[in-house]
């Protein structure tokens, strides 16, 4: 059409043309009147520290998404997650943090369906996600949200008899995320005051738990020390 306008040399119809096709809705473009939903998770996506969690996401109505560009993100659409375009991974687009650390799962892409996984999940990978597709000019994303959990190691108790605080049971225990919920209870349940210091390791995101009780006559029967992380059910 703007061809021929230009040949014609009537500026002022090719003008209106131009406008026109501005106006039109962004679902018409060059590959036909395609459109489409992108649709992820509806809850958080639940990963264990040292895991590998898979972000999925489909197209509604499920076309294939095979010569689409697709792109995992989280705050910067670029470096992102993970970026595929027309069956092939763009890795230059790929943040440091997840290099070497994603596989992309294409076994249903004929379908619409596609997934990252990330593998060996550290706390740094908890949080929001969006997956983005995209078709021509038209493009559509969802938001996906990672829940990482780190369940510790079997905490431990050791008796120290403290000069200042007199004889003190001493529970220690590392690797949780998020912060963890600590409580003691005697051999009959009783929930026993304590001391508790949490501290946060710079390089996993980690919390390390310290809690100290006094020993007192009445708990020498039995002493439990309780570590629980408020997103798994165990411990
Ligand atoms: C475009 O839409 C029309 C009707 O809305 C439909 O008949 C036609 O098949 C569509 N074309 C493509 C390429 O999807
Ligand atoms: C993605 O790129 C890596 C190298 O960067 C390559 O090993 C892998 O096979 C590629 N995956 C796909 C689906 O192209
Ligand atoms: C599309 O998905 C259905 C079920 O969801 C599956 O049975 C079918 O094999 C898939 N087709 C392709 C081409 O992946
Ligand atoms: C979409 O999925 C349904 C079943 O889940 C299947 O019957 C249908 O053929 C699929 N359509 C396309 C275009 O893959
Ligand atoms: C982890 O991510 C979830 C989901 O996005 C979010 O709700 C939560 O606040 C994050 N946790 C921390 C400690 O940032
Ligand atoms: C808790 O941490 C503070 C400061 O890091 C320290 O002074 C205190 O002794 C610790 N308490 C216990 C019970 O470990």
């Amino acid at each position: 059409m703007t061809k021929t306008c230009f040949q014609d040399a009537f500026l002022p119809s090719c003008f209106i043309i131009l406008i026109f096709l501005q106006l039109l809705p962004t679902v018409v473009h060059g590959n036909g009147n395609v459109t489409f939903d992108v649709i992820g998770p509806n809850e958080p996506i639940l990963a264990i520290v040292g895991k590998g969690a898979d972000l999925p996401c489909h197209l509604s109505p499920n076309i294939s998404a095979k010569d689409m560009e697709l792109r995992w993100y989280r705050d910067k659409f670029s470096p992102a997650v993970y970026v595929y375009e027309r069956g092939k991974n763009v890795s230059g687009e790929q943040m440091e943090e997840y290099r070497g650390r994603t596989t992309f799962l294409i076994d249903h892409i004929a379908n619409g369906t596609a997934a990252v996984r990330i593998h060996d999940v550290t706390v740094f990978d908890n949080g929001t996600y969006h997956c983005y597709f995209q078709e021509g000019t038209y493009h559509k994303e969802a938001t996906l949200w990672l829940k990482v959990a780190g369940l510790g190691s079997q905490p431990r108790i050791r008796l120290r008899d403290d000069k200042d605080k007199g004889a003190q049971a001493e529970c220690t225990s590392a690797g949780w995320y998020p912060r963890p919920r600590v409580k003691w209870r005697d051999f009959r349940g009783k929930v026993l005051p304590s001391v508790t210091n949490l501290s946060v390791s710079a390089t996993s995101g980690l919390f390390a738990v310290i809690s100290n009780v006094k020993i007192t006559d009445r708990v020498t029967e039995g002493l439990f020390c309780f570590i629980v992380n408020p997103l798994l059910p165990e411990k």
